[in-house]
């Protein structure tokens, strides 16, 4: 795992970087996208969840009772619309007592601001952790309005999940949202002037549902 300054953890385990690999070929179709996508998300997971507090509790095995833990506080997995469901699978595989919420956001093609058109929250997300799933983060746009939200929420420990970050995103959260972690799979090179990541893997709504 390498670290970078501040509040990003680039995870580049060499199963990672090698379905990153697939994942990022123009010639991966969706199907296969999808299942690597999902595959990836639930290897970051590991890696996320790694400071999670739990409580000791003991339970009886066949032969006799043994020390265990749970999580202490709720886990709560918020997907940014579209592209976020992409991810969603993978990491609730891992932690199928996870609730989900969702965020919609589009953005103003003039002047260029971020709009909500959905969010719902589960009751008990301000209670424990929230994981924000977007498989791009571009200018950030989108993250920093979306961590707005669950603040608003009463949200306090937030956790950004990606897969491919641009040095701009990440800027864009440290000013906004210097206390919330983003955990990506990769940090590329920049933005193009359409706002696609370089070298990126295209359009991740697009590739994940076909839409291509
Ligand atoms: N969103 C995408 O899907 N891809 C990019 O490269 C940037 C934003």
């Amino acid at each position: 795992m390498e670290s970078h300054p501040q509040n990003l953890v680039v995870l580049s385990h060499p199963l990672i970087r090698i379905k990153m690999t697939e994942l990022r070929d123009h010639r991966t179709r969706h199907g296969r996208f999808r299942s690597l996508l999902s595959e990836i998300a639930g290897l970051m997971v590991y890696e996320c969840t790694r400071d999670l507090d739990t409580h000791p509790v003991t339970v009886q095995t066949p032969l006799e009772s043994c020390d265990g833990c749970r999580l202490t506080a709720p886990i709560t997995v918020i997907p940014i619309l579209r592209a976020g469901l992409g991810m969603t699978n993978g990491i609730l595989n891992l932690m199928p007592e996870a609730r989900v919420g969702h965020i919609g956001l589009y953005r103003d093609d003039e002047t260029l601001d971020v709009h909500q058109y959905y969010a719902k929250f589960p009751p008990s997300a301000p209670e424990g952790r929230v994981f924000l799933v977007d498989p791009m983060l571009a200018t950030g746009a989108s993250a920093v309005a979306a961590v707005n939200l669950l603040q608003e929420a009463g949200c306090r420990d937030i956790k950004l999940i990606c897969l491919v970050a641009a040095p701009e995103g990440v800027q864009a959260m440290i000013d906004a949202h210097p206390e919330t972690m983003i955990y990506t799979a990769a940090l590329d090179r920049g933005l193009n002037e359409l706002g696609y990541i370089l070298p990126g893997l295209g359009d991740a709504g697009d590739r994940i549902f076909g839409t291509v």
